[in-house]
């Protein structure tokens, strides 16, 4: 029996010498002291023993039990330590790789031309303003002097959500909106999102538009043109040449639409100007009496000039973008240009 005992001794720690990883020494100590490992095995045998031998041959087993178990121990603690760092080694981190950078993202060019267009506007004391894309026919419409049968509100143009409700078709509302609220003086900035049922290869179903007024005693056309070539100016260049021609719009009387010289050609013609040398470039007027009357404002006392302006053109003229379905496509490859 002393033989077995010493034979298994030398098999149980030579097996854990052996073990490869955390589970095989385990398996080890099953193998040898469980329940029907090899040790237990053993000692069933203890029971034929004689009175004399069975107190030495106990004593072996605890020596023997005890030297397994500090094997084990120490075994265990190898193995730990094997695989700490077999993970460190495996999440080392390079740290002389170049770094990857994160994307930074970019304002859209319809973004920076609003932002610009508003901050030239709020150095003349101009607040912004906005209000809702769903609009009510009285806002969109009736206040602005556009009766019930005139063009612009043909099923073509005008996107109708019920009969009182259509998506606005321009920044116009604002007007209404704002001066229901305050009396004047007034100075409005209102950029914003207008829908039209058009949609070709210069016409978007939607854009965008800037629309301004400005409400006070003794406002004259003088004033109109002083502001808007001041802000055209500002936007385009110094030396940009503009030009006023007589226009007509519902709500404004009388009223303009400015020219500015192509940016394109300078003047000389080209595809972008359609050869004239000039783009337009806005819509512009003194504020209609009868627009005042819908809002009731006094117009012997007060008069007013408004304008408006379309985002995507300015934005196309300013940075020279000949397709307008760039603006809506949100190609990354254009829009990381700006
Ligand atoms: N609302 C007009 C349009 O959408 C533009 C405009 C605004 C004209 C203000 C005159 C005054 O075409």
């Amino acid at each position: 029996m002393k033989e077995r005992l010493q034979q298994l001794q030398e098999e149980a720690l030579s097996s854990l010498q052996q073990a490869a990883d955390l589970k095989a020494l385990q398996d080890v100590r099953v193998q040898f002291l469980g329940k029907k490992g090899t040790l237990t095995e053993v000692m069933k045998g203890m029971r034929e023993l004689s009175a004399e031998e069975r107190p030495v041959i106990g004593s072996l087993v605890n020596t023997l039990k005890d030297k397994f178990e500090t094997s084990f121990v120490a075994r265990q603690a190898e193995l730990q330590q094997q695989a700490i760092a077999a993970k460190m080694a495996n999440e080392k981190i390079d740290v002389t790789l170049p770094g990857r950078c994160a994307l930074k993202g970019s304002k859209h060019p319809v973004t920076l031309v609003t932002e610009e267009i508003v901050e030239i506007f709020s150095r003349l004391g101009f607040a912004v303003a906005e209000g809702p894309e769903i609009e009510q026919d009285f806002y969109n419409f009736e206040a602005l002097n556009i009766p019930k049968d005139h063009p612009a509100r043909d099923m073509q143009d005008t996107f109708y959500i019920s009969e009182d409700l259509v998506l606005r078709t321009h920044t116009s509302p604002v007007q209404i909106r704002t001066m229901l609220k305050h009396q004047p003086p007034v100075r409005v900035i209102a950029p914003g999102t207008v829908y039209r049922r058009d949609s070709d290869l210069t016409h978007s179903p939607m854009f965008h538009q800037i629309e301004g007024f400005l409400v006070d005693k003794k406002v004259t056309f003088g004033d109109l043109k002083g502001v808007l070539i001041h802000f055209l100016r500002e936007f385009f260049g110094e030396e940009l040449e503009i030009r006023f021609r007589p226009s007509f719009f519902p709500f404004t009387e009388p009223s303009a639409e400015v020219d500015i010289a192509c940016v394109i050609c300078g003047g000389k013609g080209c595809r972008v100007c359609g050869g004239t040398g000039w783009l337009e470039i806005l819509g512009s007027g003194m504020i209609d009496p009868a627009v005042f009357a819908s809002v009731e404002y006094d117009a012997e006392l007060y008069s007013g000039f408004a304008f408006g302006m379309g985002l995507e053109r300015i934005a196309m003229l300013k940075y020279g973008v000949n397709d307008l379905r760039l603006f809506f496509e949100n190609d990354l490859r254009f829009l990381r240009q700006f």
